[in-house]
Formats: structure tokens, C-alpha cells, sequence
């Protein structure tokens, strides 16, 4: 494992993190708690140290289950969870009043509950779940971060940036407010590195690279065949025709790379390590086949130039959430 420093957290976080959406088990379906636990732990035990979860993912169980896994291990885990919007909108909409999703109370409770999940003492790093520009002034989410920290019971504050948008979080981490920012990187989507990262680099502000495989999408193994469980999120992400244009584009990439490449999932985590200013990629990773797998990845090193042009030139400009 190779570790780089989080933004002016100090922090030294792994290359690969962990993200830990798909083990909350509610939106990620087809998974097991047991698996899911043993996948946590080996990646621990290859050198992952930092995990990104949620609160809302299933509703506080993918935080149980980090806050087990953590506290059973002997080694510094750094934890980042976040602050769901209290209207339970995602993204957060233009015009919706802050106290309608970060009142000031709102996030006091919201951290207590997360911490209460995990069953410690202090979140490393507790993020907002959703962003708007207009929130920037209020001085709800500014107060509390301000209140965490000073109490310990948060260390460091960031923002997950919303889906396909990193240009809306410019002017926060111009603040000087925000340690870190969690962005939608991958080689489809290589916007943030326009505005964003050269920005992150200048203040010293971390990013943590999210969704690097496209929610599967670069994993490879989509076909227009592909059926999800009923009920999980993919189901939605990829539906009506999305299968067959995720089919099209990863044909067309593999096309370009040729048939020495290594395998695209490898390609895709490493494209996002490439990039000076991402501190840590962290895919979604339930299995333990896929936790030795990507952990072992930083030790390869950096990317050769002649792939990462090629891979630099099939950025994909849509938005499957909506
Ligand atoms: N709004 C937000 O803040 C937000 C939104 C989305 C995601 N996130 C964060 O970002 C993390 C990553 O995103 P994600 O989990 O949604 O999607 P992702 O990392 O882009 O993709 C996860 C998928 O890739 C598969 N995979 C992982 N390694 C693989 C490998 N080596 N070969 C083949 N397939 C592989 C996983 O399989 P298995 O799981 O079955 O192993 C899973 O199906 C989340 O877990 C969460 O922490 C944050």
C-alpha cells in the first residue's frame, strides 16, 4: 500500500480507501453482512486505512459495521462518514432553504447518531452529504462544524460534492472552511479536473476520488443482459437503454487500449491515482476478491503516460442519476 497526506488534514490515508455505500445493504442489494465484513478486513489487513460511509446508507447498518470492523483493529482507521440532508433530497435543490436541510441542531443530532453507529469517540472526518453554493453563507453548518471539533467529537469537515457538478463546491473550499471534498472522478467523468483539483492543490484541501468504477460501469462486466436485483439502485442507474451505451463505450475503450491491456477495473482506479490532487480513490468493494484485488493496486505505481492518454480520451458527458 502507498499513502498520501489528505489536504492539510495531515492525515495519511491510504491510496485506496474503502467505500462503504454498498454494505449498508438497503440500496446495494445481493451483498452479505459476513462477506461484507470480510472484505472490510482484508483490506485493512492489506494497508486500506481510510473508509468512507454514510448515515443514510441502510439507514446506519454500513456504519455498525465499519464501527465494528474499526474498533476490532489494532491499526489507526480513519474514518469519514456524513450529515444526510434533512429533507432527504438528493441532490440538494437550488432555492430549498438551508433549515430545511442543514439546520444547525439537525447536524449536532445527525453526528451524535453517526457516532453512536460506529461506536466511537471521534469521526475523523464528517462530510456533508449534499451541496449547494447558496448554502455557503449560512451560518448553520459553519457553527457546527466549529461546535464538533471543538468538543472532539469531529476531527476534520468536508462536502460530497454533488453528482456531476464539481464546480459548485469552488467557492466553499475557497473558505478555507473545508479540509477535504469527495467528487465523482472516474475516466468517464474527468471534470473535476477543469476547476476543481488545481483548486484543491493551491488551498491543500484533500479529495477523496468517488464512484471511480462508475457504479460498475467500469468494472467490465455489464452487459446489456445484465439483470439487478430487483429494488437495487443499479436497477435505476441502468435503466431502459443505459446498459447498451455503457456496453458501447467500454468496448471503445478496450478497443483503444488493445488486447495486452490490463484488466479495465485495475485501468479505472489507477486513472483516478494518477491525478496529483486525489488523496485516496475509494470504490465500493463487498467482496473479498475485489478488496485484494484494488488494495494491491498502489503498489504497481503510476500509470504509463501512453495509457493514461488513452484513457484520458474517452471522458463520457451524462448524468445516469437523474
Ligand atoms: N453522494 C455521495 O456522497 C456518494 C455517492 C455515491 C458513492 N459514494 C461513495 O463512493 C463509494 C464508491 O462508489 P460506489 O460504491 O457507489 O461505486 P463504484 O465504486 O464506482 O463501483 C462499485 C462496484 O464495482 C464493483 N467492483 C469493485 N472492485 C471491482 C473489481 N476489482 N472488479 C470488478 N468489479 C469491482 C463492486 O463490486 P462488489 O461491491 O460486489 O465487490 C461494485 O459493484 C461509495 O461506496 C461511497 O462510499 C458517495
Amino acid at each position: 500500500m502507498k499513502y498520501r497526506k489528505l489536504g492539510r488534514t495531515g492525515f495519511e490515508v491510504s491510496e485506496m480507501g474503502y467505500g462503504a455505500w454498498g454494505i449498508g445493504g438497503k440500496q446495494w442489494l445481493g451483498g452479505s453482512d459476513d462477506e461484507s465484513e470480510a472484505a472490510l478486513k482484508r483490506a485493512i489487513d492489506l494497508g486500506v486505512n481510510l473508509i468512507d460511509t454514510a448515515l443514510a446508507y441502510g439507514d446506519g447498518h454500513s456504519e455498525q459495521l465499519v464501527g465494528q470492523v474499526v474498533r476490532e483493529s489494532s491499526q489507526k482507521i480513519y474514518v469519514a462518514t456524513k450529515v444526510p440532508p434533512k429533507n432527504r433530497i438528493w441532490p440538494a435543490r437550488s432555492g430549498t432553504p438551508i433549515s430545511e436541510v442543514f439546520p444547525y441542531a439537525y447536524i449536532m443530532q445527525s453526528a451524535e447518531e453517526s457516532l453512536r453507529n460506529l461506536g466511537l469517540e471521534t469521526i475523523d472526518l464528517l462530510q456533508l452529504h449534499v451541496w449547494q453554493p447558496e448554502f455557503l453563507d449560512a451560518d448553520d453548518w459553519r457553527r457546527a462544524f466549529e461546535d464538533l471539533k471543538r468538543s472532539g467529537k469531529v476531527r476534520r469537515a468536508g462536502i460530497s460534492v454533488s453528482e456531476h457538478d464539481p464546480d459548485s463546491v469552488l467557492d466553499a473550499v475557497r473558505t478555507d472552511l473545508i479540509d477535504a471534498v469527495q467528487v465523482i472522478y472516474n475516466i468517464f467523468d474527468q471534470a473535476p479536473e477543469k476547476e476543481l483539483f488545481p483548486l484543491c492543490i493551491e488551498k491543500n484541501v484533500g479529495v477523496l476520488a468517488r464512484v471511480p468504477l462508475d457504479e460498475g460501469a467500469l468494472s467490465g462486466t455489464i452487459t446489456a443482459e445484465t439483470k439487478f436485483p430487483a429494488g437495487d439502485f443499479r436497477e435505476y442507474y441502468f435503466r431502459g437503454d443505459r446498459k447498451k451505451q455503457v456496453v458501447e463505450h467500454v468496448d471503445a475503450l478496450l478497443r483503444d487500449l488493445g488486447p495486452s491491456a490490463e484488466p479495465l477495473p485495475a485501468l479505472a482506479l489507477r486513472f483516478c491515482l494518477a491525478h496529483p490532487a486525489v488523496s485516496s480513490v475509494i470504490p465500493g468493494m463487498r467482496t473479498v476478491k475485489h478488496a485484494e484485488s484494488n488494495s494491491r493496486l498502489p503498489d504497481l505505481g503510476p500509470l504509463p503516460d501512453d495509457t493514461l492518454a488513452i484513457l484520458k480520451r474517452h471522458a463520457w458527458d451524462r448524468n445516469f442519476y437523474n
